[in-house]
């Protein structure tokens, strides 16, 4: 398939796992695809090997939580290809903790990275967009902010936030022809999610016991459904929340 054919897409947090599968799957359907990552070394390997295989990559550093980071990245990717037509706001983080044990400073942490970043960089690609008449927006969430999740209690409450920012901007920005959609993974295996087992070594027979497909979701799973809803095929989808979460949850 070459859905992104022409389209330049950039993945926030695209340096290692559902991120850096979702710029594979597009650049492989031939988006040109900034890596945009705070780990900057691993995002020029990425950004690499995709140049070396299947399409065009770039990596640019960036730090979602820094405003002025944020818009130097977006600039760059603009200079080099000219527009942005796609973004996916897939960088994330959580440590697995009880709410009643989860200190005030890690409040700050997750707000500022699954709340406030994806909602700095979505204002920093909507003037192009809006000049020219298109852009689709794609938000990783969490079937931790449709359903809760035990020991993500303020991340749930960002990825819920998410969920509802999706829908207003949906409404907002349609006009526009920008189309805003929301994808929930469940439980995928990348790092983010050994560094949670980490601390609990029964976490993940856990959750495949409670998966009805009884397995983790891949990272690629994720990128499945990422190119079908920021592709043309998906014209007429806006506002929507889609789980990709081998029915653990059917919200
Ligand atoms: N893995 C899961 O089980 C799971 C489940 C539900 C939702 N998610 C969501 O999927 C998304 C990707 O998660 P993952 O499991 O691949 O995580 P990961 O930790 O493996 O990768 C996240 C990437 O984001 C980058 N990042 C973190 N903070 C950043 C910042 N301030 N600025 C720029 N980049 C930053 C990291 O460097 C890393 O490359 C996240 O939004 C996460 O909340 C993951």
């Amino acid at each position: 398939m070459e859905r992104f054919k022409d389209k330049v897409v950039i993945v926030t947090g695209a340096a290692q796992g559902v991120g850096e599968a979702i710029a594979r799957r597009l650049a492989q359907e031939q988006a040109a695809v900034g890596i945009l990552d705070i780990q900057v070394d691993k995002a020029k390997a990425v950004a690499s090997d995709i140049g070396l295989t299947s399409g065009k990559a770039m990596a640019v550093e960036m730090d979602i939580t820094d405003s002025s980071s944020v818009k130097q990245a977006i600039k760059e990717v603009e200079q080099s290809w000219g527009r942005i037509d796609v973004l996916v706001n897939n960088a994330g983080w959580d440590k697995l903790m009880l709410f009643m044990d989860l200190p005030e400073e890690l409040w700050d942490r997750i707000i500022a990275i699954n709340l406030r970043g994806p909602i700095t960089v979505t204002r920093a690609v909507l003037d192009g967009m809006r000049e020219r008449n298109y852009g689709r927006i794609v938000n990783i969430g969490s079937d931790a902010g449709r359903v809760g999740s035990t020991g993500e209690s303020v991340y749930s409450a960002c990825k819920g936030g998410m969920i509802a920012f999706t829908k207003t901007l949906a409404r907002e920005l349609v006009r526009y022809n920008i189309l805003v959609n929301c994808i929930c993974p469940g439980p995928a295996e990348t790092p983010l999610l050994a560094s949670m087992a980490e601390a609990n070594p029964n976490l993940i027979d856990a959750l495949k016991k409670a998966i009805p497909m009884r397995r983790l979701a891949k990272p690629e799973d994720i990128a499945a459904a990422v190119a079908f809803i920021a592709s043309d095929e998906a014209g007429y989808i806006t506002g929507q929340t889609l789980s990709v979460s081998g029915g653990l949850t059917m919200a």
